[in-house]
């Protein structure tokens, strides 16, 4: 049988591309991993992320040493935490879920890029080695908002990454001569104890206070000042704790306006302040 030169080429050329393909799929799968989505991962009820141990709060947790695990929920049309901050030289896995239909969780100018699925969880290791930002996109076509789906991804430099959370309990309003109290809560949610200094600045004072917050756990501290070395007026605050910052405004007034009728006797008080009776007749 005489088979012409070109059909030889061709029979040739395809069987090597059919051997390519099957090399490349088998290499996709167990030599990289790649895998269909939800098959390591339990399903989760769309219904339910809300109240989901992992994802009703989305986040990035610190589960070893440069190791983290990123909770990310998408939704129309939007993904949870935005922006996502983990540091760099770090293991990151990332767990995507939907909350209400198919989206994708595409990193731009990576390889991370799987579909979000309601019900199922997506799962990706991915290792960051330098700092960089990254958007983060929907390639899925999920409705009107389609195109505006987007997020962020930020790999810090390490020594600028902290999962530090600073809170205030502060009063608002007070009288001269009280003591304003300013609680502050310094939450850790690295595996590593943080050595750090909360400060407090209100009028010309500022507190000091050196706090060590053991890893994932937090640390309070008060700081008190006398409303009379303020003086009476608006008196704003500023705590910072490592770059995190709350502020507000203290005011100190010279007499609180209450609705019970209170004997305060401050007999040392003998400035008469019109303004300030006002208050008083009302109650009567
Ligand atoms: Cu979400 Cu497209």
């Amino acid at each position: 049988m005489n088979i012409h030169t070109y059909e030889k080429v061709w029979l040739v050329a395809a069987m090597v591309l059919i051997v390519g393909f099957i090399a490349t799929i088998t290499y996709g799968s167990v030599g990289l991993g790649i895998t269909m989505v939800g098959d390591q991962q339990p399903t989760i009820e769309p219904s339910e992320i809300s109240d989901d141990e992992r994802f009703g709060e989305p986040r990035v947790e610190h589960v070893g040493e440069n190791e983290y695990e990123a909770y990310v929920v998408a939704q129309t049309f939007a993904f949870y935490p935005d922006p996502i901050e983990v540091p760099a030289n770090s293991e990151v896995t990332f767990y995507v879920t939907a909350r209400d239909v198919i989206h994708s969780f595409s990193v731009v100018g990576t390889n991370i890029n799987t579909m979000v699925i309601p019900g199922e969880i997506s799962e990706m290791t991915v290792e960051f080695d330098e700092p960089g930002e990254y958007g983060i996109v929907c390639n899925e076509y999920c409705g009107p908002g389609h195109h505006n789906m987007e997020g962020q991804l930020h790999v810090v430099p390490e020594d600028e990454f902290d999962m530090t959370e600073l809170s205030v309990d502060a009063d608002d309003e007070l009288e001269l001569g009280d003591e304003a109290t300013f609680n502050v809560t310094v939450e850790n949610r690295l595996l590593d104890d943080l050595e750090t200094t909360a400060a407090l600045e209100i009028g010309d004072e500022t507190l000091e206070e050196e706090l060590t917050v053991a890893g994932g756990d937090l640390e309070e501290t008060t700081f008190t000042v006398d409303t009379n070395d303020l003086g009476e007026g608006e008196h704003d605050w500023t705590v910072t704790v490592d770059d995190e910052e709350e502020s507000g405004t203290l005011t100190v007034v010279e007499e609180l306006e209450t609705d019970e009728e209170t004997e305060s006797g401050n007999g040392d008080d003998d400035e008469n302040d019109d303004g300030e009776t006002d208050g008083g007749d009302d109650d009567e």
